[in-house]
């Protein structure tokens, strides 16, 4: 992927970027993880090996197409690589970072290391034309809650990039619990848009279900969360119906609804608790879990007429390496163009905003 720079004059900075994607590309792996129902870590990197340099030629092919005498491998119009280098799985993010380097050192270009949690906070930005960054006028303070399959947490922002967990989850991740969910209903990974499916189709048809689920933390005074519970809660309820073996379709699709309910109402009640507490005037929502359609219905219900809203648009909630590109640029711009040297960035598998 790559962004343009800021244009002369009075585009460019952190209140009016400018940008422009030549070229978006996503190598996604889920086809070889289905098996192992989740991200098998040896896999991913060897996977992150072999497809790294075809996506670079593709991707470079594609924005240094206006340019025929550029072809291929070529630095053309880059500028600034951008990398992210955690949360994840070390090995994976080994494998970007040594890549990314190496391609730094190459082209003679700053590489800029980017938390992937940023990452899907700049998401929301990005607009359907991807040429416009609405950015200027968003309102503080910012609420963001991020759901991912690793990640659960709201975060405050008084201004821009500065980041304060004020909420997170105690254990699993709520995209962990949708795809641990989705398992024990025998439906393949990843399982948040798996249920969420099922739960869609159900949702039209019912109004009361024959049994409920715990709320995990509901009522707790913190802004934290927990899915654990709920989703040993799942464990048990198949267990008294019988086991897998003996639930129709029609008991599945009434799981899988009480689930995302269940799920869904828990994230809704602690995020309005945040807003009012902090008053906030922007919410966002982002991460591989705000692709949820329930959700998002949920998040506008509760939205008063004076806080803004902002989701991802469909094709930009899961990871991408927009993102990544467009939290770079500001990171660089923050910095003073100011960048690290090669050798201090390192994958940092439980970094923090
Ligand atoms: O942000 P992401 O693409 O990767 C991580 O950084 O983890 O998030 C992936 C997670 C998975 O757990 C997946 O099941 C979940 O997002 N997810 C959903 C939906 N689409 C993806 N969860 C609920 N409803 C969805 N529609
Ligand atoms: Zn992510």
């Amino acid at each position: 992927m790559e962004v343009h720079p800021p244009k002369a004059g009075k585009k460019g900075g952190i209140k009016n970027p400018s940008f422009k994607v030549l070229a978006n590309n996503t190598n996604s792996q889920i086809n070889i993880h289905i098996p192992y129902g989740g991200v098998f870590p040896s896999l991913a990197k060897r996977e992150h090996l072999r497809n790294l340099p075809i996506l670079l030629e593709k991707t470079l092919r594609e924005a240094n197409s206006p340019s025929p005498s550029r072809r291929g491998l070529e630095r053309g119009c880059v500028d600034l690589i951008t990398v992210t280098y955690g949360p994840g799985l070390e090995p994976s993010l080994w494998t970007g970072i040594v890549f990314a380097k190496e391609l730094a050192e190459k082209w003679k270009v700053p590489l800029i290391p980017v938390n992937h949690m940023e990452g899907h906070i700049f998401s929301v930005f990005i607009n359907k034309n991807r040429k416009k960054f609405p950015i200027s006028n968003v309102k503080f303070p910012i609420l963001s809650l991020l759901i991912s399959g690793g990640h659960t947490e709201l975060v405050l922002s008084k201004k821009w990039m500065q980041y304060e967990i004020i909420g997170e989850t105690v254990d699993d991740a709520v995209g962990e619990a949708f795809d641990k969910v989705a398992r024990m209903l025998g439906l393949p990974y990843p399982g948040g848009p798996e249920i969420s499916k099922l739960a869609e189709e159900e949702r039209k048809k019912i109004k009361n279900l024959p049994f409920s689920l715990s709320r995990p933390m509901l009522h707790s005074k913190d802004l934290n969360f927990s899915f654990s519970g709920l989703k040993t809660a799942v464990l048990y309820l198949i267990r008294d119906l019988g086991g897998l073996e003996n639930i129709n379709e029609k008991t599945k699709m009434q799981i899988a609804l009480e689930f995302e309910n269940a799920a869904i109402e828990c994230l809704v009640h602690k995020t309005q608790k945040a807003l009012e507490k902090y008053k906030i005037k922007t919410l966002i929502v982002a991460g591989g879990v705000s692709a949820n359609q329930h959700l998002q219905n949920e998040m506008k219900n509760i939205i008063s007429k004076k806080i803004k809203i902002l989701f991802p648009k469909k094709d930009l909630t899961g990871d991408n390496s927009i993102m990544i590109g467009i939290a770079g640029y500001f990171n660089y711009i923050k910095n003073k163009k100011k960048v690290p040297k090669l050798t201090s960035i390192k994958a940092t598998g439980n970094l923090r905003l």
